[in-house]
């Protein structure tokens, strides 16, 4: 099978794709460092607006029609206020950024490209945009946490050699339910940039 990646512009081909992005991205955090207890109606909500984001860009990996992995780009200016906050204080111009919210690719289909890819497209997404800066955030969990596994595959050195590096001091918090918990729970969020 022929492995494709491109950016979904069509509104009917998005929302089609809202099932199997949702299977996706609980598929995938659920996995370290995310341990995220997904629900497919929670899932299905959250797609849908970020479907309706002004300038949304939403880039698909797929296996002939399968969709094997997603990632996603959207003007700073549509976050959540809270989202916002942490950059505010820090007096950056977030009418200039461009947020990645999630990358997510099947195991099996790992290590073969396809993460640069889907930095490439939301690079230029962001560009065509005129966004000045891109930014993402990532989970940050202790080194001693129980679910920890063994070794785990760090992004770090990947995210660096994009040029990314944590923004020290920008720091967020986002809400979900950890995989064997019984409730929600606020999770700490480091922020990475860069310039374009
Ligand atoms: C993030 C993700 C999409 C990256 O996808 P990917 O297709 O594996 O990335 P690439 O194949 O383009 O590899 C990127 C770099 O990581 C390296 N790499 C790939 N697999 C690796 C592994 N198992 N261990 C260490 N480095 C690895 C590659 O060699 C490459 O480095 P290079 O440019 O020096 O060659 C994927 O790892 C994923 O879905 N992770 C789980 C979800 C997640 O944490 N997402 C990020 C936060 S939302």
């Amino acid at each position: 099978m022929t492995i494709t990646v491109r950016t979904l512009t069509d509104a009917e081909e998005r929302a089609a794709a809202i099932p199997a992005l949702s299977e996706l991205r609980i598929r995938i955090f659920r996995d370290w460092p995310y341990l995220y207890e997904g629900t497919t109606e929670y899932e299905a909500e959250y797609l849908a607006e970020f479907m309706r984001e002004p300038g949304s860009a939403l880039i698909v990996a797929q296996d002939g029609d399968a969709i094997i992995g997603a990632a996603t780009a959207s003007p700073m200016a549509g976050q959540k206020p809270e989202f916002q906050e942490p950059l505010r204080q820090m007096g950056l111009d977030f009418a200039r950024i461009f947020y990645f919210g999630e990358s997510v690719l099947l195991t099996a289909y790992q290590g073969q490209g396809i993460g640069h890819r889907f930095f490439d497209a939301r690079e230029a997404a962001a560009r065509a945009a005129g966004a000045a800066q891109t930014a993402f955030c990532a989970v940050i969990r202790p080194d001693d946490h129980p679910m920890r596994p063994e070794a785990p595959r760090d992004l770090h050195p990947f995210w660096r050699a994009r040029g990314y590096a944590p923004v020290p001091g920008l720091t967020g918090t986002l809400d979900w339910q950890d995989v064997g918990d019984a409730n929600e729970s606020a999770h700490p969020m480091q922020f990475w940039m860069r310039d374009l």
